[in-house]
């Protein structure tokens, strides 16, 4: 196969939901489908104590929550999915929304027993900045869940985004019968327990045929008078209209039952985009251009405690990775020559011999690699938009053993690289101190300090309100200023000059003070 149709079969997305609405199930049943597990059921609940194939810490098997995000490659149909996993916690947002920049669409696994949640909203909030396509995944349909109809509405008024249902469930919880395919008139009937597998289901064709009403007895009619509801309730699906994220095709099923996932996963490889153009400083860079082009939109220390090393994720954005390739890193202008790329089948690295626009791969990393580097075959380009945010939270860190503070300062500039913290060193003293944008990344940093460094510590809470990167129009500018706020001054991990605001009002009087001095939220690398 020539490289153009080796790009044009990736489809690369994430899920986004909200936690314990199946993400994880459904994770698994994909890896099923893609023949990366012999039999689901390997992914347990989070309560019993085992861990997904896509969790790989030890604190997410103890807090039952998803710390870092994860790749999967499989292949389906004539296609190769790149599935990005998203941490499930509210806390690690920050990580989640540079996963969002490196896929190409998402699907939305929503528990139609609860609808629309919180989580759910703020991530569509992010898709909806790239205008990312999504497809929609109406989970628990095994459960007595809401009104399917008024779920919907739920996501058309909430989530601002028209829904074209492609299935609809024929009752639901323990009458749940199966689902009707609307573009195609078939019936697909569900049978309870066999989630663990691929099943050979039984397909009823045509609506009117009598067969359906032999399987599903009177849900049958109910299902004939609900369609005409829900096509009049609906919109039909629209390929342009999904492209341009603004429908997104409904799916309905049960995870957890290994029912309808194909459905959407045949909707997925069939809808969703081939590797889509990116930009940069300098210019758009199209997928299928022959020279390799990517970015690194995550780094990730101790991913395998075997290996004790650094991986930077690295999304291609054109062309192609061969064993051996020479790269610039844009950033530090360096060339290297890469031999060791890594690649993630379900979970486990593989060292591979190719990969093309739309995959990712793994870079080792000895700490020269930083989120948001582009690399490329000699252009210097910088690609946009992979976001810091500005932490809300912050910590003074307190060793506990005062020799051990290099492997302190060594811990905390990985775990900062990789996003897992933001680390400030203020002008005026010696102090460390962490940003964060949720609390429980202060614990995530204090367990892997501690497991993976062998550094104790603790947190003092310290007066800082929020925190804002500083620029300005010249070297002079910031020099003056530099002098002038020397007190609330300090380098972040990544050497930019920040300004750590006591309040928020201190911050006001700060910027109305200095108006020649850019005090940004976000630091887009
Ligand atoms: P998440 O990654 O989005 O957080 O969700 P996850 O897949 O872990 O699912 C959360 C819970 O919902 C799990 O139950 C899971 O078994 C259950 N679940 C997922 N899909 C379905 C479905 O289609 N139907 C039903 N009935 N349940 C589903 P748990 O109680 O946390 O785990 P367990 O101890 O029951 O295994």
């Amino acid at each position: 196969m020539n490289v153009l149709d080796e790009i044009r079969r990736r489809r690369t997305f994430a899920i986004i939901s909200h936690p314990d609405a199946g993400k994880t199930t459904i994770t698994e049943k994909l890896l099923l489908y893609g023949h990366q597990i012999q039999e689901a059921g390997t992914v347990k609940g989070k309560k019993s104590g085992r861990h997904a194939t896509s969790d790989w810490m030890e604190m997410e098997k103890e807090r039952g929550i998803s710390v870092t995000s994860s790749v999967m490659q499989f292949p389906y149909a004539d296609k190769v999915v790149n599935l990005l996993d998203t941490p499930g916690h509210a806390d690690f947002s920050e990580d989640t929304y540079r996963v969002l920049t490196a896929v190409d669409a998402a699907l939305m696994v929503i528990d139609t027993a609860k609808g629309v949640e919180e989580r759910t909203i703020k991530l569509m909030e992010v898709c909806r900045l790239r205008d990312t396509p999504i497809l929609t995944f109406m989970n628990k349909l095994d459960r007595e869940v809401r009104d399917p109809i008024e779920v919907m509405d739920e996501v058309e008024s909430v989530l601002q985004i028209k829904c074209a249902p492609v299935t609809w469930p024929i009752g639901m919880g323990k009458n749940f019968k199966g689902v009707y395919n609307l573009l195609t008139d078939t019936t697909v009937l569900y049978k309870s327990g066999l989630g663990h597998t691929i099943q050979d289901v039984r397909e009823i064709k045509g609506l009117d045929n009598p067969e359906l009403d032999a399987a599903v007895g009177a849900y049958a009619a109910e299902l004939r008078d609900m369609l005409e509801l829900v096509q009049g309730a609906s919109h039909e699906f629209d390929l342009d209209e999904f492209l341009a994220g603004r429908l997104t095709p409904v799916f309905f099923g049960t995870a957890l039952g290994n029912f309808g996932v194909d459905h959407m996963l045949d909707g997925l490889v069939q809808w969703a985009p081939e590797p889509q153009p990116r930009a940069a400083v300098e210019r758009s860079v199209t997928a299928t251009e022959p020279k390799f082009t990517g970015f690194v939109f995550k780094i990730q220390a101790n991913m395998d405690p075997k290996h004790r090393d650094r991986v930077a994720f690295l999304r291609i954005c054109s062309g192609r990775y061969e064993k051996g390739i020479k790269l610039k890193q844009c950033r530090t202008g360096k060339d290297i020559r890469l031999a060791d790329a890594l690649t993630f089948l379900a979970g486990e690295r593989e060292n591979i011999e190719e990969a093309f626009a739309g995959d990712i791969i793994g870079l080792h990393n000895h700490g020269t690699i930083q989120i948001g580097d582009t690399f490329t075959e000699g252009e210097m380009l910088q690609f946009t938009g992979i976001p810091h945010f500005a932490p809300e939270l912050f910590r003074r860190v307190v060793l506990r053993d005062p020799l051990k503070s290099k492997q302190l300062q060594k811990g905390l500039t990985q775990l900062a690289e990789e996003g897992a913290v933001q680390v400030f060193f203020p002008l005026r003293n010696n102090d460390v101190i962490l940003g964060a944008v949720g609390t429980l990344q202060f614990d995530v940093v204090a367990h892997r300090l501690k497991h993976e460094y062998q550094v104790e510590c603790a947190y003092d809470v310290i007066n800082v309100a929020t925190a804002r990167w500083v620029e300005a129009a010249s070297e002079r500018e910031l020099e003056k200023f530099r002098e002038k706020a020397h007190d609330n001054l300090a380098m972040d991990g990544a050497g930019h000059l920040t300004y750590l605001a006591p309040t928020r009002v201190n911050l006001q009087l700060a910027q109305e003070r200095h108006p020649d001095i850019k005090f940004r939220e976000t630091r887009e690398i």
